[in-house]
């Protein structure tokens, strides 16, 4: 027989950063206790997902739940478990849905429980790509981790106190690459870095940024082997790593690998009930999918990015924010017969890591300008980079910029400015976007 469903208004599938966002907008916005549910398979309240590849690996004072639960990420109130229960929403923890059927509104988790709505919020963010998907021999040795939840952080926590001191190699130069290398040097481990590409986080950077990053990172010791793969592992008795195989052919000791070579968008629950574009789940400018009343906020949602007159997808900390406040003002706005403006969103992506930081606005494409001082080893070192197309800047890039020039650049992003002369733009440097 059937289990019985349990019925809500509103769920949200999915506890990560969208959810809590989109639980604080309902909330705003008046939300009846007992309509809302947050089904999610992680076991805690929503949290800013950030935080797990700095502050929760640093080596004292690092962060722990319930410090960095959503919404402080952006400067907000902090919503404890405690916040979710006055409000009358529901969170189901520890519960993974496996079969979700939009004819029937009906959500059916590993358990076998069901769950019924009227609205959907699909927030389910996404996985990690691993090695094992490619077959690679040896992936699935001990001590090989990734980095997307909570518990693989605490794995990662288990493994540098086991440990201590020992060798890292980090696959993939990418946002986890840059970050967890630099966050297991400041925990004094031995770190090389590998991955493919002639320079790191080639899918931002131009080579001129990370000529910057790859020196600064050296200088801290950290060991860069750039244009190869991971090819195979070598184990011990236990299982325990010991080695990576490089594809061409050298081989590195490692006590622990972090791999972080992608992730990908979870969207299978919908495959064939939901239209898809770019590899996610296609939205209009609230976020409402192909199907009435189901929407897609965060890494899943393929969105009309307004400013460039294209649909795409964004894996970062501000869009699911930003498009979960936007669904759920779009959701109550109808249910009284208004309507929200359409979303006009603004690219928004940044890192940190040892004491460097940056921010990027915009799109980077066209010809990139390199400004200001990138040399590594310069005491003063800062620098950016504008991107200019048909004539207009349309993105900026800039490491060490205090609030106020990390605001001028996103005015500078959004007003897409002309530039007659792009020498003069260079020279010109961060003064160009603090004038405008
Ligand atoms: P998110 O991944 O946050 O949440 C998805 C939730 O759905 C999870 O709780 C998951 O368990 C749950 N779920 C999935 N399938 C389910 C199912 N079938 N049943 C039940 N629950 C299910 N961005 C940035 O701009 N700046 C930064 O510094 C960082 N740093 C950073 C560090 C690390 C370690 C990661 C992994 C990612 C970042 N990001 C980032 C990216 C950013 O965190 C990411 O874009 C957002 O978390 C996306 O929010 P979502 O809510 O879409 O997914
Ligand atoms: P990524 O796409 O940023 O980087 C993937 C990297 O993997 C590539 O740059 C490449 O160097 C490398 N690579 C690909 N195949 C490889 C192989 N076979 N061997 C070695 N290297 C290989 O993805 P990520 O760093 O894994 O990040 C995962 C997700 O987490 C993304 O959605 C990202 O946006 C998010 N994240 C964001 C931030 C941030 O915004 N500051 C921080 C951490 C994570």
């Amino acid at each position: 027989m059937a289990a019985e469903a349990r019925h809500f208004k509103y769920v949200v599938l999915g506890g990560g950063v969208a959810a809590g966002y989109a639980a604080r907008e309902f909330g705003n916005q008046g939300v009846n206790p007992g309509d809302l549910a947050i089904i999610s398979k992680e076991p805690v309240a929503p949290y800013e997902r950030p935080a797990l590849s700095k502050g929760y690996l640093f080596p004292q004072n690092a962060a722990r739940l319930p410090g960095f639960h959503t919404c402080v990420g952006s400067g907000g109130e902090r919503l404890l478990p405690e916040w979710y229960s006055e409000k009358g929403i529901e969170l189901i923890l520890s519960t993974e849905i496996v079969k979700a059927d939009l004819a029937s509104k009906t959500l059916t988790s590993a358990a076998g429980a069901n769950f019924t709505y009227e609205t959907l919020l699909i927030a389910t963010g996404s996985s990690v790509i691993k090695l094992t998907d490619f077959g690679v021999q040896g992936a699935e040795s001990n001590n090989i981790l990734y980095l997307r939840d909570i518990a693989d952080a605490d794995k990662l926590v288990a493994a540098m106190q086991a440990k201590k001191d020992g060798k890292v190699v980090i696959v993939g130069g990418g946002y986890i690459g840059l970050e967890l290398s630099a966050a297991l040097k400041m925990n004094n481990f031995d770190v090389t870095m590998v991955y493919p590409e002639p320079w790191c986080m080639p899918r931002l950077f131009t080579s001129g940024i990370a000529h910057f990053y790859e020196g600064y990172y050296s200088n801290k010791g950290i060991k860069i082997v750039k244009g190869t793969v991971a090819a195979g592992f070598e184990a011990d008795a236990n299982g325990d790593v010991t080695a990576v195989k490089l594809k061409d052919g050298r081989v590195l000791e490692a006590d622990i690998v972090v791999v972080g070579v992608g992730g990908r968008p979870l969207t299978a629950l919908f495959k064939g009930q939901l239209a898809e574009e770019k590899g996610g789940l296609k939205t209009d400018a609230f976020f409402e999918t192909s199907v009435p009343g189901v929407y897609a906020i965060g890494d899943v949602a393929t969105f009309p990015l307004k400013i460039y007159n294209e649909q795409r997808r964004v894996e970062h900390v501000d869009h699911a924010r930003k498009s979960a406040e936007q669904a759920v003002r779009a959701i109550k706005a109808k249910e009284s017969g208004e309507s929200v403006p359409e979303y006009d969103y603004l690219p928004y992506f940044y890192s940190r890591s040892f004491d460097i930081a940056w921010q990027f606005y915009g799109d980077n494409v066209g010809d990139d300008v390199l400004f200001g001082d990138n040399d590594p080893a310069s005491a003063n070192h800062k620098f950016g980079s504008y991107w200019v197309k048909d004539g207009k800047v349309v993105g900026v890039f800039l490491e060490g910029g205090s609030a106020e020039e990390n605001q001028a650049i996103a005015r500078v992003a959004r007003t897409q400015p002309a530039v007659a002369d792009v020498e003069a733009l260079k020279t010109e440097g961060l003064e160009f976007a603090t004038k405008v």
